[in-house]
């Protein structure tokens, strides 16, 4: 069986002033129906790696790969339209930003319509039903509401929710899903992965989830790759990150502040007696 997503040697390279500039410097992965963690600083080529999967990376900006296949197909050679049919049918992704990914002035319940029947054919009542459906399970209170109402009228976390819905609906055999909880709070947080793992279990959905935040990816991830400077510097079992060697992911590891940790009191400016 062929991997669900493979790619060799991406590069991403945006031209500058001073010369080009790789931004993804020959990244490899392989990925197959399992959950794909990556993580790294902020500027380290995360989000470049996602969009370059679905060729969103925007001219100047050029991709190139010795290998960039989804499910056997090349994704480099696809032409435009052919793009086109694979994102949301096939490969979603639930971006950084809702609020560029959101079409400002078109309705919720609209465009989660669209996103459904782009890809297949459905009667009004059926769309209707399946709408509200996948709102309430990102637990969009009032849904009936929410359907009518355009993207400036909600909140961040709201507009990230219906990303979400948006991206989920189609059932994707790909999620890529660039920080989709960084604006929920921790309940609703654990509530959206568990609909995204559900899909990872009952449809063998591949994810891959690009994210800050380390305890998330080890607690939601199978595998974890570690990012610097558009660069792969680590991978590893998401159980084992904690026991991570490289000094990169050592440092983020102890950059997060532990609730199970004694910590230090803040350090006090000690004043000089004598002196003042
Ligand atoms: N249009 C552009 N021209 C030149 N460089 C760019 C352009 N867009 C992004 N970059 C650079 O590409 C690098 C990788 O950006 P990317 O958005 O992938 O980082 P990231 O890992 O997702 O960071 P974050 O955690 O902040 O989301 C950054 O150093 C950024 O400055
Ligand atoms: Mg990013």
């Amino acid at each position: 069986m062929s991997a669900l997503l493979e790619i060799k040697n991406l590069r991403v390279t945006f031209p500058t002033a001073r010369g080009p500039v790789d931004v993804v410097k020959g990244l490899s992965l392989t990925l197959g129906r399992e959950r794909l963690g990556i993580v790294g600083e902020s500027g380290s080529g995360k989000s470049m790696t996602g969009r370059s999967i679905l060729r969103l990376i925007r001219a100047p900006g050029k991709v190139t790969a010795d290998r960039l296949a989804f499910d056997g197909v090349d994704l480099l050679k696809q032409s435009e339209k052919q793009m086109r049919a694979i994102r949301g049918a096939r490969i979603s992704m639930v971006m950084q930003d809702p609020k560029f990914s959101l079409n400002p002035v078109m309705t919720i319940g609209d465009q989660i319509a669209e996103a459904l029947l782009t890809h297949q054919k459905l009667g009004r009542a059926d769309i209707r039903g399946r709408t509200l459906a996948m709102l309430e399970a990102v637990r969009i209170n009032d849904p009936e509401r929410v359907l009518g109402l355009y993207p400036h009228e909600v909140s961040g976390g709201m507009g990230q929710r219906v990303m979400i819905a948006m991206m989920l609906i189609p059932e994707p055999d790909l999620l890529i899903a660039d920080e989709p909880t960084s604006a929920l709070d921790v309940s609703v947080q654990a509530q959206v992965l568990e609909i995204i793992d559900d899909l990872v279990k009952r449809k063998g959905m591949g994810l891959i989830l690009i994210s800050h935040d380390l305890d998330l990816v080890s607690a939601y991830c199978d595998r974890i790759l570690v990012m610097r400077s558009g660069e792969v510097v680590e991978e590893c079992a998401a159980g084992e990150l904690r026991n991570a060697k490289h000094p990169y992911t050592r440092g983020l590891l102890a950059s997060i502040p532990r609730l199970d940790e004694d910590r230090d009191e803040l350090p006090v400016l000690q004043r000089d007696e004598a002196s003042t």
